[in-house]
């Protein structure tokens, strides 16, 4: 891949200066790939009608080609020539969750690119609720394909330096605009069939979906940890956001979690591996062996939420052999993060 120089530029989002975000939107219009910020993690945007301007963030990224990109757009008027239909239902989603972490797959029409699609016949689309974001779609005047901007396989950026790790050389620009609020991605929601069907858990939840439309289902393979059932979201099915050291998940009764990693703790320094614990502030004063990194809190989950990508990297940091992780309860957004957590470890997960 050809070596590229990277721009690093700052924007406060409450203060943005134009002219660095015309810089942006103007590589992302003439063909380039330009990182931002979004409320839920970073993306590497490019042209979303432009082949060969896509191809550039699968090469960016080592994504597989078969894993269909999201279109971020700006206003409800850049849908429309996007679809091939606006299913009843989609109007009052969008009326309550747009600009938002809620991506919805359409039918779509026949200016997208199969390259977005992966090949498929409908589309990914969300209006990302960050001003930056906003702003660079805004002035590059097309939708922006945007996946998270890390190397596929690594734990989504929530932060510039992240996206800088995994991608410097090989992309036009990062726009630093700070730490990303939500922390995981987007909920992918399919109106394109029947019943609105959650494809990915992300920062909008079920519970919040149900309050709205009734019948909103989870696809199959996030409720049950069934490998013969195949994700109907392709990204689903790759092992995701994953750190180098190997992972365990602990699920059950809280004591139980923390006297299992304790005790495992243990076993695996005796034999001269270096471990990681991912606690939380109600359980961090349980341990006293390994690295433990504070996640965030059980009373508050959006904070686990948020700390969850970058703890990850805090443990490639730090180099560790092997991960034991509390699990979580998976109500609201602790289904999305479990989701997460579970993708990380390769399905490692321990009852206990
Ligand atoms: O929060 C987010 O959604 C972030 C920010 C940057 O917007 N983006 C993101 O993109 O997470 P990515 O590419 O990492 O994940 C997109 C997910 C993948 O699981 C992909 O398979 C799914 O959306 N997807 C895209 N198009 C689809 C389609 N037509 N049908 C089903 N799933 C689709
Ligand atoms: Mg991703």
């Amino acid at each position: 891949m050809k070596k590229r120089e990277t721009k690093i530029v700052k924007v406060d989002a409450e203060n943005i200066e134009e002219e660095i975000i015309l810089e942006a939107g103007n590589i992302i219009k003439s063909g380039g790939t330009v990182a931002f910020p979004t409320e839920t993690v970073y993306g590497l945007g490019a042209n979303g009608l432009n082949e060969k301007a896509v191809g550039k963030i699968f090469a960016a990224k080592g994504r597989p080609q078969d894993n269909p990109l999201i279109l971020h757009i700006a206003s409800k008027e850049q849908l429309k020539e996007l679809v091939e239909d606006m299913p009843e239902v989609a109007d009052k989603i969008i009326e309550k969750f747009w600009p938002g972490p809620l991506t919805l797959i359409f039918k779509k029409s026949s200016i997208v690119p199969d390259k977005i699609t992966g090949g498929l016949s409908t589309v990914a689309i969300r209006m990302p609720n960050n001003k930056i974001a906003l702003k660079i779609i805004e002035l590059a005047g097309v939708p922006i394909a945007a996946p998270s901007a890390n190397t596929s396989g690594r734990p989504s950026p929530t932060k510039a330096s992240h996206v800088i790790e995994d991608l410097y050389g090989k992309i036009n620009m990062v726009v630093d605009g700070g730490s990303t609020g939500i922390g995981v991605e987007s909920t992918v929601l399919d109106i394109s069939g029947d019943i609105p069907t959650i494809l990915r858990p992300g920062g909008v939840t079920y519970e919040e979906l149900k309050l709205l439309i009734n019948n909103v289902e989870y696809d199959k393979s996030i409720i049950k940890d069934d490998e013969n059932i195949i994700p109907r979201s392709p990204g689903q099915k790759y092992k995701h956001y994953a750190p180098k050291g190997k992972m365990i998940v602990f699920s059950g009764d809280i004591d139980n979690i923390v006297s299992s990693i304790n005790n495992l703790t243990k076993e695996y320094i005796k034999v001269g591996k270096k471990v990681g614990i991912m606690a939380t502030k109600e359980t961090r004063g349980r341990y006293s062996n390994g690295n433990i990194l504070v996640v965030g809190s059980r009373k508050n989950k959006e904070t686990i939420a948020k700390n969850l990508f970058n703890t990850l990297r805090e443990f490639d940091n730090l180099d560790v052999d092997i991960i034991l992780a509390e699990g979580i309860d998976t109500i609201g957004i602790g289904r999305a993060i479990m989701n997460r957590i579970i993708k990380a470890s390769g399905n490692n997960v321990k009852k206990v």
